[in-house]
């Protein structure tokens, strides 16, 4: 496990820490920024730019895919047990104000360049050029409106996500990311998470 990322082992003793801390922030009225840092932040990371494993970083999300992530967890149509019970609680406007704050948080900082494999890098531009991938993303894959920021999302995330859309596990609000992923293979989603987790600034 790389230093700085949270195992599984640890997340299981989070998610009761913060359901147990979320009882309180959901009733008492604390102000958003508040309840981030007091229930978010203990898995997405401080400022939300995550060091948990398989955790994605919310920071830069565009505020419009943010509320339909949620909205999407709270009705159970995106399903991933911790973020269920995250959601279940929250109103319209705790989702609003939520995804606002999530959409002015700093994106996450562009990965060292050191040791990156020129070869995955090459591989990975190649297939998102293919894919048409920045014709949604945005050139920067800075994301807008309701698509994702994917610009140094953690790759982990990033490979289980793309998994997921392929395999019909994850379905989008609608099935865009369900049929730009048909006949790509397992080698080919692994090289686009490399490269999205270090694009768009390592440019190979
Ligand atoms: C116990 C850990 C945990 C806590 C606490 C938590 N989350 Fe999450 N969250 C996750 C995980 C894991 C995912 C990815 C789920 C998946 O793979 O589908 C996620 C996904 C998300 C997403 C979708 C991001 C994307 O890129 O699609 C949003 C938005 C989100 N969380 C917001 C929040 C907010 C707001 C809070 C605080 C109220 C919160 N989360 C608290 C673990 C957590
Ligand atoms: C036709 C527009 C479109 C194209 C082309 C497209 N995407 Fe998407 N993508 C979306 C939308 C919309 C979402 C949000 C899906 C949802 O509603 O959950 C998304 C979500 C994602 C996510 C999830 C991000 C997160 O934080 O969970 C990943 C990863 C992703 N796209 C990668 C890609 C890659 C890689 C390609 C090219 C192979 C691609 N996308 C091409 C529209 C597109």
């Amino acid at each position: 496990m790389p230093t700085g990322t949270i195992g599984l082992s640890q997340r299981a003793a989070l998610f009761l820490a913060a359901l147990w801390l979320c009882i309180p922030c959901f009733v008492q009225a604390q102000s958003v920024p508040e309840r981030f840092k007091a229930v978010c932040q203990s898995c997405h990371g401080e400022g939300g730019v995550s060091v948990m494993e398989l955790t994605p970083s919310l920071a830069g999300q565009p505020s419009f895919y943010a509320i339909t992530q949620l909205f999407l967890f709270r009705e159970g149509r995106r399903s991933n047990p911790l973020m269920t019970a995250m959601a279940k609680g929250m109103s319209d406007s705790d989702l609003r104000a939520f995804s606002d704050y999530i959409g002015k948080l700093p994106p996450p900082p562009a990965t060292a360049m050191d040791g990156l494999v020129a070869q995955r890098m090459s591989r990975g531009a190649t297939m998102v050029q293919e894919h048409r991938c920045a014709s949604c993303h945005g050139a920067d894959f800075s994301g807008g409106k309701q698509v994702a920021r994917l610009a140094n999302q953690r790759e982990d995330y990033l490979l289980q996500t793309l998994k997921g859309f392929q395999s019909g596990e994850r379905l989008g609000y609608t099935t865009a990311m369900n049929e730009t992923l048909v006949g790509i293979t397992a080698e080919g989603l692994q090289d686009i998470a490399y490269y999205l987790a270090h694009a768009p600034r390592a440019k190979p």
